[in-house]
């Protein structure tokens, strides 16, 4: 049965957290009772996200840190140890996008994507998981991206990063399983965020819409849903696992959505609220 405040006096920390899925997430977590350290570079926003969490009724803290700044890394997890020497949850969210030709993608440009989008992860992976084996239970949840598991055009430095993030997600969970800690991963497809919408214009839209057998982006809740639902307890024997939260878009191969005469859905089904 689901306890509704299943992580109560649980320290859970949220990277990305500011905005988007990793802000749902947060406040997911926290709603469920535990302490969410927000971590992000834009300070303003990570701030605001803690207040809100806290007038919600929830408890919540945040960390300002560049994550592809590893020497600020190593910094700000001496002051998340100092005043949370166990982490109980990781999220590995916070993660960086670009579209470029794959011979466009410049050392600075690849260096920065994989230094966010799996550095990052890796770093802090590291530093909770002996407070985690300690314990005998921990949850990590890696959010890496449909683009990890099938090429997409333009997204060399990205698509390498949110892969090679899938393959780490299986090297951790296999040497923590032993502890009662586990470690999955998540693809979302497109997502209504932030990211997405300053990124994308309409014909990449369009023709995401096309592939995607739901016919619709996901919302940033039904992402977190994944992650809350790797992050409890019920999850206990899933480990090393990647979930697509993507509509139908990875299963598909040959995909015609007009080959047969069946009336559309129309209008797509929008996300649940
Ligand atoms: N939006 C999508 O369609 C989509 C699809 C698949 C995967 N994802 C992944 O989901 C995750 C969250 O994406 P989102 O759409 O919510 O993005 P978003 O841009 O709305 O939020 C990302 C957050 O990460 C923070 N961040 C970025 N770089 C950082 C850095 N160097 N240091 C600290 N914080 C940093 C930003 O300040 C922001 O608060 C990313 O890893 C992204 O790759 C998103």
């Amino acid at each position: 049965m689901n306890n509704p405040r299943q992580h109560s006096g649980r320290i859970a920390v949220v990277t990305g957290a500011a905005s988007g899925i990793g802000l749902q997430v947060a406040q997911d977590l926290a709603q469920q009772g535990a302490m969410v350290c927000i971590v992000d570079r834009n300070g303003a926003a990570a701030e605001e996200a803690a207040q809100a969490i806290a007038q919600a009724g929830g408890r919540a803290a945040a960390f300002v840190v560049d994550l592809a700044d590893m020497e600020a890394v190593q910094a700000m997890l001496g002051r998340l140890g100092r005043q949370f020497p166990a982490i109980d949850i990781l999220v590995n969210n916070a993660g960086i996008v670009s579209t470029q030709p794959a011979l466009d993608v410049g050392l600075p440009q690849w260096n920065a994507t994989l230094a966010v989008n799996l550095t990052a992860p890796m770093v802090l992976t590291q530093h909770v998981l002996p407070g985690m084996r300690a314990k005998g239970w921990g949850r990590i949840v890696n959010v890496s991206s449909i683009s990890g598991v099938r090429a997409g055009t333009g997204r060399l430095a990205y698509g390498t990063s949110k892969a090679a993030l899938i393959a780490m997600t299986g090297q951790f969970a296999i040497e923590s399983a032993e502890w009662g800690v586990t470690v999955n991963a998540i693809a979302p497809g497109f997502v209504d965020t932030p990211m997405i919408r300053t990124l994308h214009g309409s014909s990449r839209q369009s023709t995401y819409m096309d592939v995607c057998p739901m016919n619709r982006f996901c919302s940033a809740e039904e992402v977190a849903s994944a992650v809350l639902f790797f992050a409890s307890d019920q999850a206990s024997f899933i480990t090393g696992q990647t979930l697509g939260v993507d509509g139908g878009y990875l299963a598909s191969g040959l995909f015609m959505r007009n080959l047969f005469d069946i009336p559309a859905a129309t209008p797509a089904r929008a996300p649940a609220a």
